[in-house]
């Protein structure tokens, strides 16, 4: 399928999502809302697609933001659509049943923290810069921002960023917790690549059910979060690849695994 604001190519098992709008660094209106949520569709639906790394295109941002100049006119209830649109497709991308790895390349403003946030975990260029400056705007996060930096990276440190609206350098994003990994900014993508490769090979059910108990473990109490943990526990207990796996283990050899 063509999409006009983002590229997306499968490069053996990992899928690569690049927002594609490099003459405004890669902003966020609703036509790449809509093509993101269709492609993470795709992908989805894609069992040789076990992994997905997202960037930006050109070289200096991942993604600067909500399109300032689509919201400059909205009105509540148009803001608050495009809030629930922006919402909508990040938590699909959160929930997606494949890991998602952001490879942040440079600005990684408003929505794009907010997008690199909704992936499982961020690797960050030497010139990333992040921040939340929906305040200078006279405006909020509203793609998740509130809720997910501090969730990630505790409520002082998603006030600060969210109340000033200043923006930190890669250093700081891996000190506070929210980038796992800093590299070279020609390095970041094969990196990004090869952890979500490593991932891939790994056995797709077990990968699946590990995210979602993390996912959905952090939303509920300990008690039932380990409930869910024992039940997919369980489940894998059934699979062709938890036979593999330990077999493989006890005859030293590498598992062969085939997401069953
Ligand atoms: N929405 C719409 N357009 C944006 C944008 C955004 N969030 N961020 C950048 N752009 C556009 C600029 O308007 C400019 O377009 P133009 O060439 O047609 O004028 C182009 O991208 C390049 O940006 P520019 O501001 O000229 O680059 P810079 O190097 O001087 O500054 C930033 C880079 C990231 C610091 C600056 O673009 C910025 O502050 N962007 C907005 C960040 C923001 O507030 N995001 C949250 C939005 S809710």
């Amino acid at each position: 399928m063509a999409f006009e604001t983002i590229l997306y190519e499968v490069d053996g098992a990992v899928g690569i999502v690049t927002i594609n709008r490099p003459d405004k660094l890669n902003a966020l209106n609703t036509h790449v809302l809509n093509e993101l949520g269709e492609v993470f569709s795709i992908i989805a639906g894609d069992a040789a697609v076990k992994a997905v790394v997202i960037t930006g295109a050109g070289e200096k941002a991942f993604v600067a933001g909500a399109d300032i100049s689509e919201m400059v006119d909205y009105g509540p209830a148009q803001a608050a659509a495009f809030a629930a649109r922006g919402q909508a497709v990040f938590s699909s991308i959160e929930a997606s049943n494949k890991p998602v790895v952001a490879a942040v390349n440079g600005f990684a403003l408003g929505g794009g923290t907010e997008l690199a946030l909704a992936c499982d975990f961020i690797y960050a260029s030497e010139k990333a810069k992040f921040g939340l400056p929906e305040i200078n705007l006279g405006i909020l996060p509203a793609f998740g921002g509130t809720q997910r930096l501090s969730r990630l990276c505790g409520k002082a440190m998603g006030k600060e960023l969210v109340l000033t609206g200043d923006m930190i350098d890669a250093a700081e994003a891996l000190r506070v917790g929210l980038a796992n990994k800093v590299f070279a900014p020609d390095q970041l993508l094969a990196e990004a690549k090869k952890t979500a490769a490593k991932i891939a090979g790994k056995g797709a059910v077990a990968v699946r059910l590990a995210k979602e108990c993390i996912e959905v473990g952090l939303g509920v109490d300990l008690a039932t979060g380990c409930v869910l943990e024992r039940q997919a526990f369980a489940v894998l207990a059934a699979t062709h690849d938890k036979k593999e796996g330990m077999s493989a283990f006890l005859e030293k050899r590498k598992p062969v695994f085939k997401d069953c």
